[in-house]
């Protein structure tokens, strides 16, 4: 059998509709969060307490989804060597962790103390999730940065690596997703949203962009990297020899 590969066009496409994606899913979040401020008036009506309400969505969804989205699709486009590629990754993933930690905190201000503040699922979720992709950080840093470390070492955590990875990353949406609906469904149950409203449109958007976004970045990954690496003009057996014309 042979294939024909011209397949610089799949990733390309992959990549722009993953980048689609997240400026929808930022734009939408932005929405909501500047023209819709009183859905996250506090009780306190402070606003100091106002800016940690509206923090908490967009560190978690920006500083911590878009960008750690972008840190996995880094091995697909950047070019350059494979060590130029794991530095641009750990760093991203350091930013974006960083965010996650800081919109985490947001949420313990104004409150009685760390404990009481953990009720719902979406807490549950959003502590195991952002734990995980710490310890993955961590060993990321120690088995694939790390000058010492034996080679075969890292190609048995390779697998581990790369399943940890995106494992957390739908984690991370899944969370965003129950926060959104934990968040909607107390405004509406209070009142203060309607059912059918563009708000309500927006967060419901908000949450299909997610869903959208998450399914292009896991697609992009594990899309085969032979598939994808194959220069247009060379033609493929199937006992994988290259026949270049
Ligand atoms: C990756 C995304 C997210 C993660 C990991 C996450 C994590 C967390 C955690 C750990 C808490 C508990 C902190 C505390 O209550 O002291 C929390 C609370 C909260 N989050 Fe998120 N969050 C995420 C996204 C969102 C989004 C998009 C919204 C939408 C507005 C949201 C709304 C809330 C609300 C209203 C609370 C307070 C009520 C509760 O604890 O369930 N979160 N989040």
């Amino acid at each position: 059998m042979i294939t024909m590969a011209a397949t610089a066009k799949p990733i390309f496409s992959l990549l722009l509709l993953a980048r689609l994606s997240a400026t929808l899913v930022a734009i939408l979040l932005l929405s909501w969060a500047l023209y819709f401020t009183t859905s996250f008036l506090p009780h306190t009506l402070s606003q100091r307490d106002l800016i940690y309400s509206v923090l908490h969505p967009l560190l978690m969804v920006i500083g911590f989804i878009l960008i750690s989205g972008e840190a996995i699709l880094v091995h697909r486009w950047l070019p350059g060597s494979r060590k130029r590629k794991k530095r641009v990754h750990l760093w991203l993933q350091g930013v974006a962790f960083t965010s996650a930690i800081f919109g985490i905190w947001t949420k313990f201000q104004g409150r009685e103390g760390v404990v009481a503040n953990f009720y719902s699922l979406h807490s549950w979720m959003g502590l195991l999730c952002v734990s995980l992709f710490g310890v993955q950080w961590l060993m990321g840093f120690l088995t694939f940065w790390h000058r010492g470390e034996a080679r075969m070492i890292r190609i048995q955590v390779l697998p581990w690596h790369v399943f940890i990875g995106l494992y957390t990353y739908g984690l991370a949406v899944v969370t965003a997703e129950t926060g959104l609906l934990e968040k909607l469904t107390f405004l509406q149950t209070n009142g203060v949203v309607l059912k059918h409203c563009n708000e309500s449109l927006i967060v419901n958007g908000l949450g299909l962009g997610l869903a959208m976004l998450c399914g292009v970045v896991i697609l992009t990954t594990v899309s085969s990297k032979q598939y994808q690496s194959i220069p247009k003009t060379k033609v493929m057996y199937s006992d994988n020899k290259y026949l270049t014309p």
